[in-house]
């Protein structure tokens, strides 16, 4: 071998490493679905294929579309649900704007002026009246700022509710549920608090490259064509229970906009709003939505997260591929989903096997 060569092999191994150790410093955002433990496995297959823009059209927390970032690719992210839209404009598109000291002070600072909706809405049903207050004043002083800190401070305020809230779902009134681990030291400690941290943990993951990504609030029925590999990542019909995500998150959908033009369904216990309708999660409607999507992002690589207590069942899927890609492989990962329960019904679906179907040609 020629001198010369080995010094490239090293230095491209290092800058590989680099890009998942960067793609895992991405703060966890509690949302169901999120592939963060998956990460390495799909960096390992995506980094296998060659292209240099990609659409996430169901981004959820943003960990995929930063690990695409990571990669040096173009990113658009999109979501039907505001607060995702928020993280990728804040976080992942954000091109170095960074939420300063200075910027901090002005965003906490008192607002007589602050509109009371949450603590009017929800005293008594979640968080404390100065966690509600602080919520409150927060959105008041956020018009200060530009578009993209404005998101930032929005994905840092729900990042922070998300801890906060037992189990990190909003379906239950003051939640005292005894048989949750995972937030003991969050409970504690006060929105404002869990604010700051989120706002310096995104700092400190948000960066310039110069490229062009883009995030995107909609169906994923409607996001752009054209991106070279296309990620979906869409709720799976669900076996038991449901799967509906504004159930379990109104609360930061509804913060991400401050409930402006948002449908509260005044009945609800814990003022929950309506159900946003999304074919995925339907055995009635799925099979259709799958091949729809598979058909409007025929002309790009497609990869589709997919796991083995979803409906349909893998191989009515890699036949749906492949009515539109020459090529589909799947890749095969368990994951053991970490929900902390005992009970034998649960433990079942405690051991899923996840998948990646790639559609090339
Ligand atoms: C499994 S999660 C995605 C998780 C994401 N990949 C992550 O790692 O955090 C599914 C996402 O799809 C979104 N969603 C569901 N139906 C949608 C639709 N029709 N169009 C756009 N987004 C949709 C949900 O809001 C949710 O964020």
């Amino acid at each position: 071998m020629e001198g010369t060569e080995m010094p490239v092999v090293i230095k491209e191994y290092i800058a590989e490493e680099r890009v998942l150790d960067r793609a895992l410093a991405y703060p966890k955002i509690r949302l169901m679905g999120s592939k963060y433990r998956l990460l390495p496995w799909i960096y390992d297959i995506m980094s296998r294929l060659r292209f240099s823009t990609a659409l996430d059209a169901f981004s959820g927390s943003g960990v995929v579309s930063y690990l695409l970032k990571s990669m040096g690719k173009t990113v658009t992210t999109n979501d039907y649900l505001s607060f995702a839209f928020n993280v990728g404009n804040g976080v992942i598109a954000n091109q170095g704007q960074l939420l300063s000291r200075p910027d901090v002070m002005l965003l906490t600072e008192p607002n007589a002026k602050r509109e009371m909706f949450c603590e009017k809405t929800f005293g008594g049903i979640f968080f404390s009246p100065e966690d509600l207050r602080f919520l409150d004043n927060t959105w008041a002083n956020l018009s200060q700022f530009s578009a993209t800190k404005r998101s930032l401070a929005i994905a840092a305020m729900v990042r922070a509710s998300l801890k906060k809230q037992p189990r990190g779902v909003f379906t239950v009134a003051n939640d005292r549920s005894a048989n949750y681990d995972d937030g003991r030291r969050d409970l504690k400690l006060t929105l404002k608090e869990l604010f700051l941290e989120s706002v310096d943990a995104f700092n400190a993951v948000i960066y310039e490259d110069q490229r062009p990504h883009r995030a995107l609030v909609g169906d994923a029925f409607d996001a752009p064509q054209g991106a070279e590999l296309v990620y979906l990542d869409p709720p799976y019909v669900p076996r038991r229970d449901d799967n509906c995500y504004i159930k379990r998150y109104h609360f930061v959908e509804g913060l991400s906009t401050y409930w402006r033009g948002a449908e509260i369904i005044e009945s609800s216990r814990v003022k929950k709003l309506r159900k946003r309708f999304t074919p995925f999660s339907y055995r009635k409607t799925a099979l259709a939505a799958f091949d729809g999507m598979f058909a409007r992002y025929r002309d790009s690589i497609l990869v589709l997260s997919y796991s083995s207590n979803g409906y349909p069942d893998l191989n009515i899927l890699v036949d749906l591929m492949a009515r539109y890609k020459h090529r589909v492989s799947v890749y095969e990962h368990k994951h053991r989903y970490h929900f902390g329960t005992h009970s034998a019904v649960q433990d079942e679906r405690v051991v899923v096997q996840e998948y990646l179907l790639v559609g090339t040609d």
